[in-house]
């Protein structure tokens, strides 16, 4: 048996280039390309907190993490009532200079959620693939649903669709967040994770330092 402490070292001054250098370490080890994912945690009237996974689609011109999603969710309707939420993203397999491997936890504490303008929508709805936009037009997010009913809707869809694009739907909407602090957690086998833990001060100014796990 034994038992080490990790140490993260060298981090930078700004939360969102460490995040970066920290993807970029992923998908190094996915060459082909691969999708990030996050767990989105939102306040809900009925469930206290609801959380879910959502696809990271990178980070806005502002430096933001943002994701696209619906209208009509429950995520979506969550934060306009409630702009606060967190974020958090597990990364199992980052590997650093030295080819050490360890598993990172990244999270965006007290994360305000912003809706991003109409006008950036058109870009973002003509890179999404053709599953994405179908469903957009034909699942009643949380409803109960029948499958063969749903599956002669799709089919339906599709082959009026064979030629001609398909149209943005007025649900169709991204959200970027605001954090109050990022938390960077890092763990190998048989270690005591160490964090850095990044806080906004009144000033605008990061205050980056070493916290307990
Ligand atoms: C891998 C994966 C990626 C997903 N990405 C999104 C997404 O980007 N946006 C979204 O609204 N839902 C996404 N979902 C579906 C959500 O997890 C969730 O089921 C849906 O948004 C409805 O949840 P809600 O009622 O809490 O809003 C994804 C699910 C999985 C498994």
């Amino acid at each position: 048996m034994s038992s080490a402490l990790a140490k993260i070292e060298d981090f930078p001054s700004d939360p969102v280039e460490f995040f970066k250098n920290i993807l970029q370490a992923v998908t190094y080890e996915h060459p082909d390309g691969y999708m990030q994912e996050m767990n989105l945690a939102t306040v809900d009237d009925e469930f206290g907190v609801l959380n879910r996974t959502v696809l990271y689609r990178g980070l806005t011109e502002d430096n933001c993490v943002y994701y696209i999603t619906h209208r009509y969710t429950r995520n979506f309707k969550n934060l306009r009532v409630n702009p606060k939420a967190c974020i958090t993203f597990y990364l199992p397999t980052v590997k650093d200079k030295t080819g050490e491997q360890s598993t990172w936890q990244v999270r965006l504490i007290g994360a305000t959620a912003v809706e991003l303008p109409e006008s950036a929508m058109d870009a973002l709805w003509a890179k999404e693939n053709l599953s994405a936009q179908i469903r957009g037009h034909i699942c009643p997010c949380g409803e109960p649903i029948n499958y063969d009913d749903l599956k002669a809707k799709h089919d339906q869809f599709l082959l009026e669709h064979k030629e001609k694009a398909i149209e943005r739907p007025a649900s169709y909407t991204a959200l970027k967040f605001q954090p109050q602090r990022w938390d960077f957690l890092k763990v190998g086998l048989e270690q005591i994770a160490d964090r850095v833990q990044y806080r906004l001060q009144g000033n605008g100014k990061w205050e980056s330092m070493h916290v307990s796990t």
